[in-house]
């Protein structure tokens, strides 16, 4: 069991992991920042949007811009405000001229994405639209209109927990329609995160500890020191 503080200095150090990523060469070459995430680092609620828009990538941190404006509207109407939750995306790097993520992109990230929710420990997992409700429930095949609005129990990673797919901010935006659809969906958030959570998976046994011998002593101060130092600021954490 990590105390809270552990998984918080863990998050600032896969922020700082993240914020000098190469894996995406395309990504890492046109980008102004890595958006890696914002909110509080031991959030009940977490919400899972898709990357970074060009007001993400020029402020370092998701959801500022025109959708990111409607997601505050909709945590403001059930009473919350964005220091209550978590909010990263599937990719932390800005796809250029805003293009879909690629499926190697995804793969290439998801691993951040992955110790986020482990570190966070969220009790509701809110997925933004079809990229992010895909990659956490593993079924491309299904997508968010059919998905919309219902939760789910899921084990994600070493954890479990309530999965809530809803329609990205971003499409009420421009189908005015499903505006309605996605208030209505936001509405059970409280209702969500008032139940129990969800019963955890068993850990893993811990493995026997091994002890170093001195030369693998000196590898893995080494491997501990880390190269990118990136401003805090942007992970706006409270
Ligand atoms: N859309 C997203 O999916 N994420 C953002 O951060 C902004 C817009």
């Amino acid at each position: 069991m990590r105390s809270v503080e552990q998984r918080r200095d863990e998050l600032k150090a896969v922020y700082r992991e993240a914020s000098g990523c190469t894996r995406c060469p395309q990504l890492a070459a046109t980008r102004q920042t890595v958006a890696f995430g914002s909110g509080t680092a031991d959030a009940d609620l977490m919400f899972v949007g898709e990357a970074p828009g060009a007001n993400e990538d020029k402020q370092g941190v998701p959801f500022v811009g025109q959708a990111g404006k409607l997601l505050d509207q909709l945590l403001g109407e059930i009473g919350l405000t964005r220091a209550d939750v978590f909010v990263v995306n599937v990719l932390k790097c800005r796809p250029p001229g805003n293009r879909d993520p690629l499926p190697q992109e995804i793969d290439n990230c998801q691993d951040y994405l992955f110790r986020q929710l482990e570190l966070i420990e969220p009790r509701v997992v809110c997925t933004l639209g079809n990229f992010a409700t895909k990659l956490l429930r593993k079924d491309p095949s299904t997508g968010i209109t059919k998905l919309h609005g219902r939760e789910e129990e899921r084990v994600i990673g070493p954890r479990a927990v309530r999965l809530y797919p809803i329609y990205h901010p971003a499409a009420a935006l421009y189908t005015r329609s499903l505006l309605d659809t996605l208030r209505a969906d936001f509405s059970r958030l409280p209702e969500l995160l008032a139940l129990d959570p969800p019963a955890q998976p068993e850990p893993p046994r811990e493995p026997e500890p091994v002890v170093p011998v001195p030369e693998q002593v000196e590898e893995i101060e080494a491997a501990r020191v880390i190269e990118h130092e990136a401003p805090e600021t942007q992970l706006g954490l409270f």
